[in-house]
């Protein structure tokens, strides 16, 4: 596995992340402590030593399942980076909290889920303009960083290709971006990553196998339950995604190279990307995205390009 620092931060994280949306429930299946403990167990064997998760994957069920493993293990082996700006209701369901007296009480519930006295990345979780704009906000978070309770602030961007937070970044002390990058979305290539490589702000590219279509195991029309994240999204956008994905791996991956595999490796080409943190379901996909690692070339702080 190799190792970058996140930004100006003194956060070393693998280059393959884990990301756990997943244990919340809302991919298709409701997970149990003993499977998390095997994808955890699976992640370390595998040198990952950063764990995405947040407020509402789940009421904090996310956390749980992590908090209850890492009480268990080294909590200092892991970085764990979660998130805040929403209450979870039912699957599919939050509604967004933004005042700071109400941040304080979700990052109190993420240390107690977590069952920690520390969070690494405290990322704001997709807000609006409006929400970012909120100068009492970041001051009080600056407040739990000087108290301890976080080492470091995130933004994980709602949009794409807007980049007005991410030059307001180093101002409210955001020291890394958590995007949607892959294959099939690089929007952040035009104006996010620039900025990012001039303002030395990490960056955590997200949803890096397209949410699962990037593994090349899913063809154009293919059903996804109602339990899943997938089936509420636009059908049309999804073929269209699942018939580029059969051209890419046509005319782009080597033969003998796991899809999902190269897929992450391809992240890692952009200079400015420090790690993705891809969801896993199970241990052998944990195995599967920390192979990305060794079709990478990369130095600590000098990603350079996929080894094919
Ligand atoms: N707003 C935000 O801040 C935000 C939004 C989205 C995601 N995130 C974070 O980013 C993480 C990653 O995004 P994501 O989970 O939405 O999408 P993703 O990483 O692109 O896709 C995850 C899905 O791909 C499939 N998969 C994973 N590894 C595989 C492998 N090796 N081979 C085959 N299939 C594999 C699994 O689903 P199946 O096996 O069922 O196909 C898994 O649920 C999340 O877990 C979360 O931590 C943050």
């Amino acid at each position: 596995m190799h190792y970058r620092k996140i930004g100006t931060t003194d956060l070393y994280v693998s280059v393959i992340g884990l990301g756990t949306w997943q244990f919340g429930g809302e991919w298709g299946k409701d997970f149990n402590q003993k499977e998390v403990d095997a994808i955890l167990n699976e992640a370390s064997i595998q040198g990952i030593n950063l764990i995405d998760t947040a407020e509402c994957y789940g009421d904090h069920l996310s956390e749980r399942f992590i908090g209850d493993y890492i009480k268990r293990h080294q909590r200092e082996d892991w970085t764990i980076a979660t998130k805040f700006g929403h209450h979870f209701h039912q699957p599919f369901e939050r509604t967004r909290h933004w005042k700071p007296e109400d941040v304080l009480k979700q990052l109190d519930q993420s240390l107690k889920a977590l069952q920690t006295d520390y969070i690494d990345l405290y990322q704001a979780h997709s807000c609006t303009d409006e929400e970012f704009n909120n100068d009492a906000l970041w001051t009080m978070l600056d407040k739990q960083k000087q108290a301890g309770k976080i080492r470091h602030i995130g933004l994980s961007l709602r949009e794409n290709d807007a980049p007005y937070q991410v030059k307001a970044a180093n101002e409210v002390g955001i020291s890394a971006l958590q995007v949607v990058y892959n294959r099939l979305d690089q929007a952040p290539e035009h104006e996010i990553f620039p900025i990012a490589e001039r303002d030395q702000l990490g960056v955590l590219a997200r949803v890096p196998l397209a949410s699962g279509y990037l593994s090349g195991k899913y063809k154009p029309g293919a059903h996804f339950d109602s339990s899943d994240v997938r089936s509420h999204r636009d059908k049309k956008e999804q073929t269209r995604k699942l018939q580029a994905v059969e051209e890419i791996r046509k005319t782009e991956v080597p033969e003998n190279t796991s899809m999902a595999t190269w897929a992450l490796a391809w992240c890692l080409q952009h200079p400015a990307v420090t790690t993705v943190i891809p969801g896993c379901k199970n241990p052998e996909q944990v195995i599967s995205n920390a192979a990305a690692s060794d079709l990478t070339m990369v130095s600590t702080d000098h990603p350079q390009h996929v080894n094919q």
